[in-house]
């Protein structure tokens, strides 16, 4: 027998029983008449004792092993004079009389450790040895375990896992598609998902009724902490909903999660419409974890000859409770990184509100400390307070000020990784017009449907129509999207139109989804959950590489199996590709 119990499970209550264990190991310490070795299994660690005295063999062979070899030893529990009460199984050691190597290794190149001593790129080389280490492996087990509830929670409210295929054909989700040569079908490609889109609506007309599935989808687009070009939904759709019923039920998997998951009790959900998200926190994915929403005050400011602010479309603000000490220093930091080039505002304006009510400002030049006093009014601001303002083109300061106030969030302390803040936001534009290709695109998908009473808008104003869209958005991330969808042909083949497809490309690329419309498709819905950012949400961190197995650089390289890589002449030949494999290498 390899083993009779893991390296974590033994404790006080074993003590002078006979065991055998099998595992890694971690660490070993050589005291001379005694060698102490920490072996490390799935389940956690054990400390061996080799006693010179008494079996000088077996401790002879003991000293000799390295980091990571795979051993197998026999002994017995006994109480530890030294104990280390931080693990389960500090108060105990096992005094070995059998050891056996399983398996010997090469010397790690970084310390399998909780703290470790290699860089990201070594560790992702070497991934297999880095998912040895407690915080890694730890994410895993998070994601196992979110997995698990996901299935039960939906299994529990009647949906049924169906499995869609993996070669298919372009569904449009706003990235580029990963494409696959066919060999059977000369110069023909098959598309990876970007999600499962319209077979789970396909499966809606079939009649399903209440589909998901945890699934593989594939986007090649720029990578991000938080995008991966293989990353996991849960994918979800339902028949005979309206907008109400999606939120609730989702909104019921929400809870379960974080009750279950993390024993964390979360209120009702609250709501919030796309053109609220912009007006109050400049982002449609709003942290709600703090206050501090924009205050717009450009009519207030006009016409003091004050430039800045009459060229303006948008004077905006945040009030910084309690900031209006801050230093000029912490001032100049705050004025740098609005300027940054990603942010571009031309400056920033404060206005401190000290603590004996007088008021102080950038501006003071321009406006009175009445007029201040009236911006404080608006603002809200008590003595104290700091007022910190941009001015310029209406998109761009949002943009910039969102930015502005998340960073105020983190210098605050008020982005707290262990509070949730959950809402919808619901009522997006159905449509969103690129001035470089000037032309509309879906703001979700083509397949979502306008809300029924800004139908007649599609034809006068299409930029103005509402979707029946919402997003899940927690701590300011986008955990999952989704929409009620279009079910009637007519309807499908305008929204085709608008999008700028000829009536041709539209039968070509989505014929297959319009005829069925023809034979009886239900009223649905839908949503899909970002499966890798709702691991890293609940672990804590803000990066979902963490959380994946194997996951893929910022190059969308995986380092340790060296992929993508050039494949053989012969293959490019079987797939009649022609492409000269120098000019692959290079
Ligand atoms: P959407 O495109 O909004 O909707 O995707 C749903 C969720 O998937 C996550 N996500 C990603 N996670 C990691 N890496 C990526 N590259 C990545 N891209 C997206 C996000 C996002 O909210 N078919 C629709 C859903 C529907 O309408 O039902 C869809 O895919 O968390």
């Amino acid at each position: 027998m390899l083993r009779t119990h893991t390296c974590g499970e033994l404790n006080l209550d074993h003590t002078g029983i006979t065991v055998t264990l099998s595992g890694w190991i971690q660490r070993s310490r050589d005291l001379g008449g005694m060698t102490f070795i920490d072996l490390r299994d799935r389940y956690g660690i054990t400390q061996l004792v080799f006693n010179m005295e008494t079996n000088a063999v077996l401790c002879e062979s003991a000293r000799r092993l390295g980091r990571e070899f795979v051993i197998s030893v026999t002994g017995t529990v006994a109480e530890r004079s030294n104990k280390n009460l931080k693990i389960p199984t500090g108060e105990i050691e096992i005094i070995v009389n059998r050891l056996e190597v399983l398996n010997s290794s090469k010397i790690p190149p970084f310390t399998i450790e909780d703290n470790t001593d290699g860089g990201d790129e070594l560790r992702m080389k070497y991934r297999y040895l880095d998912l040895r280490r407690n915080p890694v492996r730890d994410n895993l087990l998070l994601r196992h375990r979110m997995a698990i509830e996901t299935r039960n929670y939906m299994n529990n409210v009647g949906f049924i896992e169906v499995e869609t295929p993996v070669l298919i054909k372009s569904t449009p989700e706003g990235a580029r598609d990963f494409v696959v040569p066919s060999r059977m079908n000369e110069g023909q490609f098959y598309a990876l998902p970007q999600s499962p889109q319209t077979f789970k609506q396909l499966l809606m007309v079939a009649g399903f009724d209440k589909y998901f599935q945890i699934v593989k989808c594939f986007r090649d687009e720029d990578l991000r902490a938080d995008r991966q070009p293989e990353f996991t939904q849960i994918d979800c759709e339902m028949s005979f909903v309206t907008q109400d019923d999606i939120l609730s039920t989702f909104e019921g998997l929400t809870k379960y999660l974080f009750q279950t998951v993390k024993g964390v009790d979360i209120e009702a959900l609250p709501r919030m419409t796309f053109a609220d998200a912009m007006k109050y926190y400049g982002n449609d994915k709003p942290d709600i974890r703090f206050g501090m929403t924009f205050v717009e005050i450009t009519d207030l400011v006009k016409g003091k000859d004050f430039k800045v602010f009459d060229d303006a479309s948008l004077v905006a603000g945040i009030n910084a409770a309690g900031c209006a000490s801050f230093t000029r220093k912490q001032l100049d930091a705050l004025t740098d990184f609005v300027k940054r080039p990603q942010l571009g505002a031309g400056g920033l304006i404060y206005v401190r509100y000290n603590e004996d009510g007088t008021l102080k400002s950038s501006v003071d030049k321009f406006y009175s400390e009445e007029e201040l006093k009236k911006w404080a009014e608006v603002f809200g601001a008590k003595p104290g307070d700091l007022m910190l303002i941009l001015a310029g083109d209406a998109v761009k300061t949002r943009k910039a000020l969102s930015e502005l106030r998340l960073e105020m969030g983190n210098l605050l302390g008020l982005r707290n990784p262990e509070v949730f803040a959950p809402l919808w936001v619901v009522d997006f534009p159905l449509l969103e017009w690129d001035d470089e290709t000037q032309r509309y695109y879906a703001m979700h998908h083509p397949f979502t449907s306008p809300k029924p009473e800004d139908i007649p808008l599609l034809d006068s104003d299409p930029g103005k129509v509402r979707a029946n869209a919402y997003d899940l958005v927690i701590n300011g991330v986008e955990i999952g999207g989704g929409s009620i969808r279009i079910h009637n042909k007519d309807l499908q083949k305008k929204m085709f139109t608008i999008l700028g497809f000829s009536d041709e490309d539209a039968q070509a690329q989505f014929g297959f989804l319009m005829n069925a419309f023809e034979y009886g498709a239900p009223p649905h819905g839908g949503i899909a959950f970002g499966f890798d950012r709702m691991c890293s949400l609940f672990g804590g961190s803000d990066s979902i590489r963490d959380f994946i197995a194997f996951p893929k650089n910022n190059a969308g390289c995986d380092v340790m199996i060296d992929a993508p890589a050039p494949i053989k002449q012969e293959q490019l030949d079987e797939l009649k590709l022609v492409i000269n494999i120098q000019d692959q290498r290079e």
